[in-house]
């Protein structure tokens, strides 16, 4: 199918020009991540084109990473749709799950006849040597796909305008979302369903054309236009990532190029689809269409108010691709309920502070135990600071909590350009 974009009154449009289909025979198709994102919707495009789905996932059953059990589900199926994925930012991790689900269900497919294996990619995933460590795994699931034994249909799509709801689910530390500074096509996940079951019902194609929505848009303002239009809570913040993939984000190269099949609704529409509108409403719908829940705030990210969860806090900020390290110095031990808590709220604002500040640096996040208090560190640097109005009212609530306890608190800029935030709090026996 193609699609047919159209400048009207200065806005790209795009419509489908696809006759409706009769295919021939009825398909069984499995989905491979078919309860994700998209691959809910790849199962429910898979019967609307009168096929017969077979879904794999943990929840279904079946862990990929081991593969047992896929041979009996793989029996009688004519293609595999790949939309299995990992929340792993790591570039180790994210190869590792990439290699391994891609090597066990090609092997699988070749053992039970499935003749084409049709796999869901990322625009712009090349365009550094080496980048963001979660697109050194896509490069390798795209490898283990081109060299493996079954035929293959390879599509990439930019974001899915529901990477904007993902932002507020993995991302969001204290009262701020942090979302990376980008420039992205974002393209609905239905569409992307839809190609997906076209390629699936032909034949083997090899790497097809890109696919993108309508509009270049900035990530942070569709999380915004997003969490306002579902009654989200959280103060959405730009975060400019360091290095090679902060640079990508950034300069447009996760953009679809100019032989990209374009596909609408622009995120606008979509949003009002799901939503019943534009961004403004405060009212949302509890449902969206298209099975994707509208939230009513707040979302359950952070853990328990606790410096035993630092580990936590920290890991589901890198899984989000955060610039931030963590280091627990002294012997840890359990603290006073109360100081537990100031402590790592001091930890989770320190984080927020400093991460919107990074402009493009690491950030660094230290515990101290020390014999008769705790220390909790932020900091990022040597770079630019950036003032940002807003964020002093969070932190005087802090500052008054800690030295309730007859603690300290300091935060500001570095002589390096760097920021810093460092609170003490005394732990009585
Ligand atoms: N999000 C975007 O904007 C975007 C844009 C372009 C391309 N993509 C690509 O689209 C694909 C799907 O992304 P998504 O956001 O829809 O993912 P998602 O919502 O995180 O869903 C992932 C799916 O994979 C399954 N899964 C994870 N680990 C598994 C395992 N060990 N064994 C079996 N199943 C497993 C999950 O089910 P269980 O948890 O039940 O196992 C779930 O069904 C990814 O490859 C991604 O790179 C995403």
């Amino acid at each position: 199918m193609g699609a047919i974009a159209a400048q009207i009154d200065g806005v790209l449009h795009v419509m489908s020009d696809a006759p409706a289909r009769q295919y021939a025979r009825r398909m069984r198709i499995a989905i491979a991540g078919g309860t994700g994102t998209v691959g809910r919707l790849v199962t429910d495009a898979v019967r609307r084109h009168d096929h017969e789905p077979v879904v794999i996932s943990r929840s279904t059953g079946i862990d990929l990473l081991t593969g047992e059990g896929l041979d009996t589900v793989l029996d009688g199926v004519h293609a595999v749709i790949d939309v299995t994925n990992t929340t792993s930012m790591s570039a180790a991790a994210s190869i590792r799950f990439f290699q391994t689900v891609t090597q066990g269900l090609l092997a699988a497919e070749q053992r039970a006849g499935v003749h084409h294996h049709v796999v869901l990619s990322i625009v712009g995933i090349d365009s550094t040597e080496t980048g963001y460590g979660y697109y050194q795994g896509k490069r390798a699931q795209e490898h283990a796909v081109q060299e493996g034994p079954v035929p293959f249909s390879l599509v990439r799509a930019t974001q899915f305008h529901e990477f904007a709801r993902q932002m507020f689910e993995r991302v969001k530390i204290g009262p701020f979302v942090l979302v990376p500074t980008m420039r992205t096509q974002p393209i609905a996940a239905a569409e992307v369903a839809e190609r997906l079951v076209e390629l699936a019902e032909g034949a083997p194609a090899g790497r097809v054309a890109d696919i993108a929505g309508p509009r270049v848009e900035r990530m942070a303002e569709l999380a915004r236009r997003y969490g306002r239009a579902a009654g989200l809570a959280g103060r959405v913040v730009e975060v400019s990532l360091p290095g090679s993939a902060g640079h990508q984000m950034r300069d447009g190269s996760l953009l679809a190029g100019t032989s990209a099949q374009l596909r609408g609704p622009e995120f606008a529409v979509w949003l009002r689809e799901q939503t019943g509108s534009g961004g403004e409403a405060k009212t949302p719908r509890q449902v969206g269409v298209a099975g994707i829940p509208i939230v009513r705030a707040p979302l359950p990210t952070a853990p328990e108010p606790s410096l035993s969860n630092a580990r936590e806090l920290i890991a589901s900020l890198q899984t989000a691709g955060m610039p931030i390290t963590l280091t627990i110095d002294g012997d840890e031990r359990r603290l006073p309920v109360h100081v537990d808590e100031v402590a790592f709220r001091a930890l989770q604002e320190g984080v927020g502070l400093v991460l919107t500040r990074t402009r493009g640096v690491d950030a660094t996040a230290i515990v101290r135990y020390l014999p008769h208090a705790v220390e909790v560190e932020v900091a990022h640097g040597p770079g630019r600071t950036t003032p940002r109005a807003g964020q002093a009212a969070s932190l005087s609530r802090s500052r008054a909590e800690i030295r309730r306890l007859g603690g300290a608190i300091g935060a500001g800029p570095t002589d390096d350009g760097g920021f810093r935030l460092s609170a003490t709090i005394p732990t009585p026996e």
